[in-house]
């Protein structure tokens, strides 16, 4: 499909599914089948994916609300998946106690427990064998997610002690504050959005396509809450304890309370100890203990009677915002930057504040002076969460982004679709440089021994490097005579940039610092095209065809390779004899039976997992892509199958394999 033709195409799938969500939603009169709706979003989806020029925030294909995501199958929740109902004081606890004694007799028990700060997970065992993970969805259906959770070091695959032989556990996945910062760290570092939060970044690991990507991001779980019938014990608290014998992580603090004066003291409680949690959590959940006297309440249309949500009260002060400043990062990022007259939240004293990018900026319309509300919510990082407009001096200005970037004056640009400005600069404006010879220098990219940032620092400051191919020049006499460096530590760094030549090409290349090339996209990008001239040479469309590589990626590694000063770098690295060609070795069973094939797998298969598939065929020299075009040889269909893959396979006439058929190809 051409651009003209994809243009129409989604300005008419628009429309369609807008005029079908309308006639749903709105006037309660649903004028298309639910299967029909859903493959036509899948292909909207699909050509806003390979057409990115025609993002439109308001397409139908924006709308949030649900978690469901078209390439998982979706599955219906046997018990409903509702959500709590949600209180903020002392006050409307007592309320909700008050409701349920007039609606029983009965004495009755409650559970206190922290409610994490996650995304919430329902997982169904069989016999003691984890079957199958889903998402919340829209309470209910969600997405399968089984192959992404079994990553979960603290979910049991398989169950011990006395479980019943079916029934459901639900509880949150939850990503770590510690793995939290790491991982934003290292997305800034290629250039990469951060995650605003602990919670955004587990529900976005646990939707990867990539199982591998899941299991490397060390996500936890706690459940809270098992369903079945003819469950070993009749109390909650029981139960959750029990659950904990069949190897569960079950949360140490959840604690039974026998009057609001017990539930007070855990709401006090623990409104200061979650700072010293190293997970998430944003209130607590009280629960009534007996699970007969739950059923006998049962629930509203969206709640159960039998339990409520206790938010915690983010930390908020007021201050004056001072100035903005602005930083500029590897990739050239402009980031907004609050200095504010010095407050005290939440036991440490607070200078700053971010403000992310110039919309955030616009939507608080801020004016130099205001007065502004930090708080300090489940994100370490304060954020200024709205201003006092009634303070605000008539005359005070509003903070206006920069044009030009602070660093070297260069006019800034902003992608389409993207929230940051970027200074295009990157080779010539300082803070990019320093920060591209930093990375260059780090342990997953060349790991030059003896060098940090201030050592990057003075050479620069000096004049001795500006691009990472003067690292390569420097000699033993620049070195030696740099602050706090002496003989020793200038011989270290000598011998370290010469044995860096034996540093593998996918680390090479990652080290390089390409806008979204990380270390993954660095090594499939090795491993498909072998070496740097051929990456330098690949199209936008075959850059496209490489697994996981997907447009904003390849439109960064075209552009990079456009540049003459880069293509320039890349010859003197060569010189000094950097490695930028993939070492193949030879691998056990491999062949060149696929060799020259574009294959694209889709569904699930029964042989393997989506991960052996895939490195199964390029065992045998095939190349596996992410998207169907003219060019793919084959698409392997597993089983449940995205209906406009297929739709869309059988249109430019691809052949349909399945997964035997594939291994009769390489037998
Ligand atoms: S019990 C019927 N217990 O909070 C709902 N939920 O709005 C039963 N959550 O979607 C939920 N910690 O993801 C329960 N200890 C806890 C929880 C908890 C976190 C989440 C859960 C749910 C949301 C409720």
């Amino acid at each position: 499909m051409n651009k003209t033709e994809a243009a129409n195409r989604i300005s008419l799938l628009r429309e369609d599914l807008d005029m079908h969500n309308y006639n749903y939603y709105v006037l309660n009169n649903p004028t298309i089948e639910d299967s029909l709706f859903d493959q036509r979003m899948a292909e909207l989806i699909e050509l806003e994916k390979q057409f990115p020029q025609f993002f439109d925030p308001g397409s139908p294909s924006q709308r949030v609300g649900s978690d469901l995501n078209l390439e998982f199958k979706q599955v219906p929740h046997k018990y409903q998946m509702l959500s709590l109902s949600n209180t903020y004081s002392e006050e409307e606890v007592q309320e909700f106690d008050q409701r349920i004694r007039k609606l029983t007799d009965e004495s009755y028990e409650y559970v206190c427990e922290l409610k994490f700060d996650g995304t919430s997970i329902s997982l169904t065992y069989e016999n003691g064998l984890l079957v199958r993970a889903v998402t919340r969805g829209d309470g209910e259906k969600g997405d399968d997610v089984t192959a992404n959770v079994k990553t979960i070091k603290s979910i049991p695959l398989r169950l011990k002690g006395d479980y019943p032989p079916e029934f459901e556990i639900r509880g949150e996945i939850l990503l770590p504050f510690a793995v939290f910062d790491a991982l934003n760290k290292e997305r800034e570092d290629i250039g990469e959005q951060p995650f605003a939060n602990p919670r955004n970044a587990a529900s976005g690991t646990l939707k990867s396509q990539n199982s591998s990507v899941v299991a490397s991001r060390q996500l936890d779980a706690y459940l809270y809450s098992v369903l079945g019938d003819n469950l070993p014990e009749n109390g909650h608290y029981e139960l959750l304890k029990h659950a904990s014998t069949w190897g569960f992580k079950i949360s140490e603090h959840t604690r039974k309370c026998n009057s609001l004066q017990e539930i007070n003291d855990f709401l006090r409680e623990w409104n200061i100890k979650r700072k010293d949690l190293p997970v998430a959590t944003d209130g607590v959940v009280i629960k009534i203990n007996s699970i007969n006297l739950q059923q006998e309440l049962g629930f509203t249309a969206k709640s159960p009677r039998w339990a409520i949500a206790y938010k915690f009260k983010a930390e908020r002060v007021s201050t004056i915002l001072n100035s903005v400043s602005y930083q500029v990062g590897r990739t050239g990022a402009v980031t907004p930057v609050a200095n504010l007259e010095p407050v005290l939240l939440a036991g440490t004293v607070v200078k700053r504040a971010t403000l992310h990018n110039a919309d955030v900026i616009k939507s608080l319309d801020l004016h130099l002076s205001d007065t502004v509300f930090v708080e300090k919510g489940g994100e370490i990082i304060p954020k200024i969460i709205s201003v006092d407009p009634e303070s605000r001096h008539p005359m005070s200005l509003p903070v206006e982004f920069l044009e030009r970037c602070p660093e070297c004056n260069t006019l800034l640009v902003r992608q389409e679709g993207e929230s940051a400005w970027y200074c295009p600069n990157e080779t010539g404006c300082p803070p990019q440089l320093k920060g591209k010879l930093e990375h260059f220098i780090s342990r997953k990219a060349m790991n030059i021994d003896g060098m940090g940032p201030e050592t990057i620092d003075l050479l620069f400051q000096q004049n001795l490097v500006y691009n990472v191919a003067d690292l390569y020049d420097l000699k033993f006499a620049d070195l030696v005579d740099l602050e706090r460096l002496g003989e020793k530590s200038a011989n270290r760094i000598l011998e370290s940039l010469r044995s860096s030549t034996d540093v593998p090409f996918e680390r090479v290349l990652f080290a390089l610092g390409i806008r979204y090339v990380g270390e993954t996209v660095a090594k499939k990008l090795a491993q498909a095209l072998k070496s740097i001239d051929e990456i330098g040479k690949a199209s936008f469309d075959e850059l496209t065809h490489v697994d996981e590589i997907g447009s904003k990626i390849a439109e960064s590694i075209v552009s990079w390779f456009a540049n003459d000063k880069n293509r320039k770098l890349i010859e003197r690295l060569k010189g000094h004899q950097l490695c930028f060609e993939s070492i193949s070795e030879e691998k056990e069973g491999q062949t060149d039976k696929l060799n020259g094939l574009s294959i694209l797998i889709s569904g699930t298969f029964t042989k393997f997992s989506r991960d052996e598939i895939k490195a199964y065929i390029e065992l045998h020299g095939g190349k596996n892509v992410t998207s169907i075009s003219a060019k793919t040889s084959y698409l392997v269909a597993g089983e449940n199958i995205g209906p406009s893959k297929l739709e869309k396979a059988q249109k430019l006439k691809i052949p349909i394999i399945s997964e035997d058929d594939l291994l009769r190809l390489t037998n």
